[in-house]
């Protein structure tokens, strides 16, 4: 039997009903640690938010690295679902081993400031990447308000390897390394457009910080496009092969030229169900979740110059 909440997340994942929000009638009835605010589920992750909403605000208005560190966290989510041990429980940060991966490059802070959340609001890791990667995502000028449930159980077994995309893969082996985790291609696709953010260190040492489309810290469509090697490519632009391949690939050419082309608000709610789906994998105690999307910040919804060249990050 299916609780409301197991009830609300089916609806979710069937895309019945949306995975964004903007419920935000939230007043905390305590400070951080009082008895009243232990009381109240939502209370702790209100105080989280705002913290983290601070510390992911970069320059001129955008998302700066922590952020984007914060939104890469996917990555842990893929190992091995659907085993016993896997999924969205914390385990990136929890076991040294997996942060110790080539995969996870770049990810070293992030989990240093994990480690740090956790403690100072109480929460358990599993909860804290999913709702840090919300909070993140929605402060990037553009980003969607994602729905957050927490309640997950946390682990601290090691995923087996193999199971995380090398940016050398081919089209079949990405597209079936997360069809296994029900990530559709075309969800692959939306959840692809975060490289919109990102910028790469290890794939080109040479090329440190060289941005994946013209405009690091926005949340815009526009990383599909020079994908393409459509409209301008500022010579900034690192392309990853892994995109290169999935541009081009007959199973997601389709949805890759049309999410650069499908405006804003398609590709947000596109992200927001893959995301949610991705963000609850290998959780089984849905029926136990609480939602607290009413304590994250508000989407900017307006960014002035997205278009732009923006560096310096
Ligand atoms: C085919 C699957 C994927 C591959 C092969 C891939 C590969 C990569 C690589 C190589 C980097 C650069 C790491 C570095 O050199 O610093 C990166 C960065 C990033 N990726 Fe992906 N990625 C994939 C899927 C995703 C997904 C599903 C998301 C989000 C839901 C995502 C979000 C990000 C973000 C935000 C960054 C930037 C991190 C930063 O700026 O520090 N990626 N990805």
């Amino acid at each position: 039997m299916s609780t409301p909440i197991g009830k609300t997340i089916a609806r979710i994942l069937l895309e019945q009903e949306s995975a964004q929000s903007l419920e935000n009638k939230y007043t905390p009835p305590a400070s951080l640690g009082q008895p009243a605010c232990k009381k109240d589920t939502c209370c702790q992750w209100y105080w989280a938010a705002n913290v983290m909403n601070a510390a992911f605000f970069g320059k001129f208005g955008r998302c700066n690295s922590l952020a984007r560190e914060a939104v890469r966290t996917w990555s842990q989510k893929l190992a091995s679902q659907g085993k016993d041990f896997g999924g969205a429980d914390g385990r990136i940060v929890l076991t040294a081993a997996e942060i110790q991966r080539a995969e996870n490059n770049g990810l070293q802070d992030i989990v240093d400031q994990m480690w740090a959340w956790s403690a100072q609001f109480g929460v358990g890791m599993g909860d804290l990447i999913q709702f840090d990667a919300a909070v993140a995502v929605v402060t990037c000028p553009l980003g969607p308000r994602m729905r957050v449930f927490v309640g997950r159980k946390d682990r601290a077994k090691a995923a087996p390897e193999g199971l995380l995309p090398d940016v050398n893969d081919s089209a079949d082996k990405l597209i079936s390394l997360f069809r296994d985790k029900t990530i559709s291609p075309h969800a692959l696709v939306a959840l692809l457009g975060a490289h919109t953010t990102s910028e790469q260190f290890f794939v080109d040492t040479k090329r440190a910080g060289a941005p994946q489309d013209g405009t690091t810290g926005v949340w815009g469509t526009l990383s599909y496009n020079p994908t393409l090697g459509l409209g301008p490519l500022p010579k900034e632009v690192f392309r990853f092969p892994s995109d290169i391949v999935l541009a081009k690939d007959v199973r997601t050419a389709d949805e890759w030229k049309s999410s650069g082309s499908h405006g804003q608000s398609h590709w947000n709610e596109d992200y927001a169900f893959a995301y949610t789906r991705l963000s609850l994998l290998g959780v089984n105690n849905i029926n136990d979740l609480k939602e607290c999307t009413k304590v994250l910040p508000m989407p900017k919804l307006n960014f002035k110059g997205a278009g732009e060249l923006l560096k310096d990050q």
